[in-house]
């Protein structure tokens, strides 16, 4: 079900090319881009690693769910973090968003690859690989579940991760 054509939010794990995708589908389609990531940097004045070097998962758990309640009226495409489905209310939220949720959907090798040539995520120097399994397999039927369409990302590149998004509606 397509709930609202011009807003567009993007769910999936950390490293599946949210922001990148994002970022193509606003430039193919000419609307606005923003991520849920950068925004609570802004609003924190702090980058994501030193929020939870500072405050912890739970206080960067907290920022997260106000920004994703403060974007629900933005028009545009909206990259959210990869933990978005870590809270209920948050699932609810986006359950009850005017946005079409989209899961891209990848494997856990290429986004592992990708994590590794990306760095920066916290989450990642903590976890071991089965950890990193683990988390994935309990975050997948979480963006199923809340998710309007699934996009299978794996071998293909942004631009057209984008088209096939652009070309649901
Ligand atoms: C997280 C994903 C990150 C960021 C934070 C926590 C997660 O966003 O919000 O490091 O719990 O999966 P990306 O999905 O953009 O990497």
């Amino acid at each position: 079900m397509i709930k609202e054509p011009d807003t567009l939010m993007l769910i999936g794990f950390m490293g599946a090319g949210k922001t990148t995708v994002g970022k193509e589908i606003a430039r193919q389609h000419h609307s606005k881009f923003l991520d849920i990531d950068s925004e609570i940097e802004r609003v924190a004045g702090q980058t994501i690693s030193e929020i939870f070097e500072t405050r912890g998962e739970v206080g960067f758990r907290q920022l997260e769910t106000e920004v994703l309640n403060d974007v629900q009226t933005f028009k545009g495409v909206v990259a959210t973090g990869g933990g978005v489905v870590e809270r209920q209310e948050n699932l609810e939220v986006l359950q009850h968003s005017p946005a079409t949720v989209i899961y891209l959907h990848g494997n856990l090798e290429s986004t592992i690859g990708r994590l590794i040539l990306e760095g920066q995520r916290p989450l990642l120097q903590e976890k071991s690989t089965a950890e990193f399994f683990a988390l994935w397999q309990k975050r997948d039927p979480k963006y199923q579940q809340i998710a309007n369409f699934t996009v299978e990302t794996v071998g293909k590149k942004p631009s057209r991760i984008a088209a096939e998004i652009i070309a649901l509606f």
